[in-house]
């Protein structure tokens, strides 16, 4: 079968590999779509920790159950699946275990045209959803779900400020969040975005860029109960002063690396949280497929693409005008 392996450090082809044999409690998925994340191409580009070569990328896929290992998995076969990234989250629902890994690095992933994984990663594709907007779901999604719902807590009604709209996790927390009934504002450094995203229900839209706009944030509506952030960089201090008493930060990703200062003297005062996340535990897997189901939500697709460009395309990432997920057929 093709693969797409990571040969070298920053070095990636498509190889022919041997289809993943099954094992007790897995199943052989025929990978149907898979999308890119911005995981990958920190991966490729060796900024990530224990970088494997010679293994498979790839992180989000979608396909069909080909085989199973044990009869009593039968009925999986045929079936259309998406599958959960994670690895050994553990028994705490809070933290991932120390064993935790994700699917494409440093076990094989998804970018293939066969998968080898454990019954227990299936789950069924949402009924509204075809299989290319299926494989955009897993990473970010995931991402996206812990960080409004379980770290920020958010509610119905509440101000939530979404940063980066151009970035993967940033829209589906954009779709989700407008979903819960939140009003939802966003930042991105494209009036073009903005626009998008005003269109699509944001109640406001401000571009980090223009500094200035900060000055004025704080007046919306009284403040925000959550910002949504992967950017990190000094820019953390501007989302302090926008936030309500006992308001909170949520970030997943530091983008623009660590903050020179903090403003603590207004962090103690007004009661604020800066709060981290990665990922999500495996209920929250499950959770966000429902969620996704009940809401009928349809992931923003940037482009779909054959698998054949899927190695030029990591150059693509992290393009300023991409809005949404880059799917791949396979
Ligand atoms: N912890 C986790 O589990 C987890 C999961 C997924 C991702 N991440 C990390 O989170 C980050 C984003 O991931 P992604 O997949 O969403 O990436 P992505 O699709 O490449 O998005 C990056 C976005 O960041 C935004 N951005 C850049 N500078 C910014 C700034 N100063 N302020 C606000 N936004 C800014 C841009 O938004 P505009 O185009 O709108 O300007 C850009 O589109 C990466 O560092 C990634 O490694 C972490």
């Amino acid at each position: 079968m093709k693969a797409l392996v990571l040969t070298a450090p920053g070095q990636l082809e498509v190889k022919e590999v041997p289809v993943p044999s099954l094992s007790a409690g897995k199943a052989l998925v025929k990978i149907k779509a898979v999308a890119l994340n911005r995981r990958d191409d920190w991966i490729r580009e060796g900024k990530y920790p224990n970088i494997k070569t010679g293994m498979t990328m790839g992180s989000d896929g979608a396909g069909v159950v080909e085989e199973v290992f044990n009869e009593e998995h039968k009925d999986w076969i045929g079936k259309e699946v998406v599958i959960n990234p994670n690895i050994d989250w553990g028994l705490n629902p809070e933290v991932q275990s120390l064993r935790y890994t994700i699917l494409g690095m440093p076990v094989d992933g998804t970018f293939a045209e066969y998968i080898a994984v454990p019954i227990d990663r299936l789950h069924h594709k949402p009924f509204h959803l075809d299989l290319l907007q299926a494989a955009s779901l897993p990473l970010c999604g995931l991402t996206a779900f812990r960080a409004l719902f379980n770290k920020g807590e958010l509610r119905a009604g509440q101000n939530v400020l979404i940063s980066g709209f151009g970035g993967g996790v940033a829209q589906f927390a954009f779709l989700f969040a407008k979903a819960a009934g939140a009003s939802v504002y966003v930042t991105s450094g494209s009036d073009e975005k903005l626009e998008k995203a005003i269109k699509m229900g944001a109640k406001g839209g401000y571009n980090y860029k223009k500094q200035a706009i900060y000055d004025q944030l704080w007046k919306t509506k009284g403040g925000f109960d959550l910002v949504i952030d992967s950017a990190g960089g000094d820019q953390i201090n501007s989302f302090i002063k926008i936030l309500r008493p006992s308001g909170k930060i949520v970030f997943y990703g530091a983008t623009n690396g660590k903050p020179t200062s903090l403003d603590f003297y207004r962090m103690f005062w007004n009661q604020l949280s800066l709060v981290g996340t990665t990922m999500g535990n495996d209920q929250e897997f499950e959770e966000m497929l429902k969620f996704i189901g009940k809401h009928q939500i349809r992931p923003i697709v940037d482009s779909i693409r054959p698998f054949s460009k899927l190695a030029e395309s990591f150059g693509d990432i992290a393009k300023p005008n991409k809005v949404g997920k880059i799917v791949f057929q396979v």
